[in-house]
């Protein structure tokens, strides 16, 4: 008996039946796990989903436990019942030697992603699905984990998730459902302060400013003026501000969907210019001196994938003591053939993973990024003093 879930939230017949365990063990647990959400956060009912994008597929972030979770899951017979993808994983499935990672490891990891493909789940093993295979319409209804990820389809495209955590969104995509609070409901969109931004419009100076906003605001739903960020700027504002602080949606005006549905002459204006930029600068680096540079936090697009070729097209890697890994995902890698032979002179260029999730801390302490979100994780997470320059920047190491 759960009387006080049923009691808080409104099921129809069909979602009782579900967690009464009439549909199985698998959609039982999941049906808890939403319910359970609903209630903390107050919701009144569930909403239909249109897709699901699920983090928490790393070996290294989720361990043993983990992994008992996603056998007992798939073995339970639970299968997504919405377009479902996977944020990157540990390694790269096939080039993981070169990562340093261990046979144990590699294992581990496999059968992982194994799991998750059981249960339907398409094994992108990126953060960046919507230049790919996951794509939500504005409006849509979904359940996102992967902050970065879940900020761009909010912010850019207009669609609604909340900031799900990995097994709420496996959960959520089984079903279907989602719990209806939060980012779901037109109130909670709303613009909370309005950013006044002064930047360069580089891609990092994108960075610094999301990392900047982070520091300044911790949560709530920046309202950006003066800056017209593409696909690119925006996945790494996303991913600067979702790490520094825990922003999960936010609007450009003239540029995001939903901007202009509101009003902000009433609110409090922060200003973020070259000083605010220093400062989050200085957050970020910690080091002089690396041994790893990792670009593609979020995964490289194409564009990107064809600008750093371009730059290193004609160059040469004197430094032959400094790695780099260059990260995007399967399908980006292979729509970009000519650009990766000029990279690969480089560095690996990895599919499936990332400096974050990836086992680096075995390997390096010392690691260069250009990402904000990398910056605040590869010391936390990794055990690593960071670097955080732009491309140019870090590659003077190297050159
Ligand atoms: Fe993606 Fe890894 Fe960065 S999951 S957003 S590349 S920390």
């Amino acid at each position: 008996m759960r009387p006080s879930i049923l009691s808080a939230m409104d099921l129809t017949r069909e979602e009782e039946a579900i967690l009464n365990g009439e549909e199985g063990e698998g959609r039982q647990k999941a049906m808890e796990l939403v319910t359970a959400l609903g209630k903390i956060y107050g919701a009144e009912d569930l909403i239909d989903i249109t897709s699901a994008h699920l983090s928490g597929a790393s070996y290294k972030t989720i361990g043993d436990g983990g992994l008992k979770y996603l056998e007992d899951m798939a073995a339970g017979g639970a299968k997504v019942t919405v377009p479902s993808t996977l944020n990157p994983v540990g390694m790269d499935r096939t080039r993981w030697r070169e990562m340093h990672i261990s046979e144990e490891f590699a294992e581990k990891q496999l059968r992982i992603i194994d799991l998750y493909g059981q249960m339907g789940i398409r094994t992108t093993c990126s953060c960046t699905p919507y230049v790919g295979p996951n794509v939500p319409s504005m409006g849509d209804h979904v359940a996102w984990a992967e902050s970065s990820a879940l900020s761009f389809v909010n912010s850019y495209i207009g669609a609604r998730t909340n900031r799900e955590g990995g097994p709420g969104a496996l959960a959520a995509a089984i079903l279907g459902k989602t719990a209806n609070y939060g980012l779901h409901l037109d109130e909670n969109r709303k613009p909370t302060v309005v950013i006044d931004a002064d930047i360069d419009g580089s891609i990092f100076s994108y960075s610094l400013l999301g990392q900047a906003v982070g520091m300044a605001i911790g949560s709530g739903v920046p309202y950006f003026k003066g800056i017209s960020p593409e696909v690119e700027e925006a996945k790494t504002l996303c991913a600067a501000m979702a790490a520094s602080g825990s922003v999960a949606l936010y609007h450009v005006e003239g540029v995001t969907p939903e901007a202009g549905n509101f009003d902000v002459s009433d609110l409090e204006v922060i200003h973020i210019g070259e000083k605010e930029l220093q400062a989050a600068y200085d957050k970020l680096n910690t080091v002089d001196d690396i041994q790893l540079i990792a670009l593609g936090c979020p995964h490289l697009t194409e564009k990107e994938m064809h600008q750093i070729a371009s730059f290193l097209k004609g160059k040469k890697k004197v430094n032959k003591d400094v790695e780099i890994w260059f990260c995007t995902s399967a399908e980006i890698r292979d729509r970009c053939p000519e650009d990766v032979k000029i990279m690969e002179e480089f560095g690996p260029v990895l599919a499936d993973t990332c400096m974050v999730v990836a086992p680096i801390e075995g390997t390096f302490q010392r690691t260069g990024t250009n990402s904000a979100k990398a910056g605040n994780y590869l010391p936390t997470l990794c055990s690593q003093k960071a670097m955080c320059r732009d491309i140019a920047k870090l590659m003077e190491v190297v050159l």
